[in-house]
């Protein structure tokens, strides 16, 4: 068969002629070919990404519901205000009524913090410096990790730039490598992320659920590391974990315990120690984690427990290693911040029970079904998600901030609003928010 010269490419530009013999003109209009064909090149190169972009937003599984939720106009785009203003927030010029946050005793806006925070800011400068191994650790953090160690009457602490880093450090490098994790299921996210990047065995219990914790204790008894994770309280449905019963079923089967108490330090505790102290059982608690955003009104985050445990942090824990280390201004103001709560702790606490039980009370006797019968965070069964979304943006019309819980925070069907207020909410404050959510009960009634 004879050999057919394929037709020349009208795009591709021919092989240019030698050089010696090439014209001006031959020059010109080869360069305008080889422009032509790249300009299409790129051209079919960005159509086919776009053609991709839209295949793999079609098949992901939360297309539906966020093009539905769009479609509704309840698409949770984050809500940026501008300014904090004590328990409210101005939002487009109006004041908006917190019932969202977790910084439990204002301490973001507290007068003497602020001020404390001013003079580090002069002393050391706005931002951070490095990573802890790096430059980024300054005198001021050894400090705060003193501090730290003996408000929680631990032996060793570390500070961790979140606690999501933290729980990422803790259960991917922390906990031995032959480790075996029994993890209540309402663990935060951090938590399964950490498990599933571990690589190490790993079994989830029903939440709060004694007997399928022993049901897979038992289960896995040979196994040498036992370790048992949970939350000292469940921030999507308030509960207090049962820690007082976990350390029985620690001490039978020989396992060891590490809480995420973000939402129990500060709140629980005579001595504010959390959850664990609440149920008599700090001791038994062998690696305890807190971020500062709640009880301190800060950013990081900080782990206690045994130094043999966390010294590995230093050649091992990458979330730890590479990343920058809390900038000195947020040293100074938790270190301020225990400070207060060393001296006045108790009695914010106090303050943010009377709030709870307040609002606890109006919002059971105007009918809401509150999750939980006893805890600081009230969060409020609505169910489905796209109703949950409108009842949030019905009482963000009232002037009060509540958050919704939707699908994959909580199970599906689970929908909440998690209601949360603070030491410094005045009772003026919660009647506003009382009387938004009756009038959104009306609404929900008929929706
Ligand atoms: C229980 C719990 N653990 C961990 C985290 C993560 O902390 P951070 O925001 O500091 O990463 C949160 C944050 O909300 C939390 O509620």
């Amino acid at each position: 068969m004879s050999e057919k010269t394929p037709p020349p490419d009208p795009i591709r530009p021919r092989s240019p002629l030698p050089k010696d013999n090439r014209t001006g003109n031959d020059r010109r209009g080869s360069d305008r070919r080889r422009s032509q064909h790249q300009a299409v090149e790129s051209e079919r190169r960005i159509g086919d990404r776009r053609k991709h972009d839209r295949r793999v937003e079609k098949t992901s599984p939360y297309h539906n519901l966020v093009r539905f939720l769009k479609e509704k106009g309840l698409y949770p785009h984050e809500k940026a205000y501008d300014q904090p203003d004590g328990a409210e927030v101005v939002f487009r010029g109006k004041s908006i009524l917190s019932l969202a946050s977790v910084d439990y005793f204002n301490f973001a806006q507290n007068p003497e913090i602020k001020k404390t925070a001013c003079e580090a800011i002069r002393k050391y400068g706005a931002g951070g410096f490095s990573s802890r191994l790096s430059m980024g650790n300054l005198s001021i953090h050894m400090e705060l990790e003193g501090a730290l160690a003996e408000f929680m009457g631990k032996e060793s602490v570390l500070i961790f730039n979140s606690g999501y880093l933290a729980n990422l450090a803790l259960i991917t490098s922390l906990l031995p490598r032959n480790a075996t994790i029994f993890l209540d299921q309402k663990c935060h996210l951090s938590i399964h992320h950490a498990c599933l990047m571990s690589q190490k065995k790993y079994f989830r219990f029903s939440n709060n659920d004694m007997s399928d914790l022993e049901r897979l204790l038992q289960k896995h008894r040979d196994e040498p590391e036992k370790w048992i994770v949970t939350l000292g309280v469940f921030s999507s449905n308030g509960l207090l974990a049962k820690l007082d019963e976990i350390a029985v079923l620690a001490r039978k089967y020989k396992a060891r315990i590490f809480i995420d108490d973000a939402h129990g330090i500060g709140v629980y505790g005579d001595r504010l120690r959390g959850a664990a102290d609440h149920f008599g059982v700090l001791d038994e608690m062998d690696l305890i984690m807190c971020p500062f955003q709640m009880a301190f009104g800060n950013i990081g985050a900080f782990v206690v427990g045994k130094r043999y445990l966390l010294q590995a942090a230093h050649t091992d824990a990458w979330p730890y290693m590479f990343t920058y280390n809390i900038p000195p201004v947020s040293a100074a103001s938790l270190l301020k911040a225990l400070e207060i709560l060393g001296r006045e702790g108790r009695e914010y606490q106090k303050k943010l029970w009377e709030n709870v039980a307040y609002l606890r009370r109006a919002l059971t006797e105007i009918g809401y079904k509150i999750l939980n019968p006893n805890g600081h965070i009230i969060p409020i069964l609505i169910g489905d998600d796209v109703k949950v979304c409108a009842f949030a943006q019905r009482l963000f019309h009232q002037g009060v901030w509540v958050q919704p819980f939707y699908y994959p925070a909580v199970p599906k069907g689970q929908a909440t609003v998690r209601v949360t207020c603070t030491a410094g909410h005045t009772r003026s404050e919660l009647d506003h928010a009382i009387r938004a959510f009756a009038d959104a009960s009306l609404w929900l009634a008929n929706s």
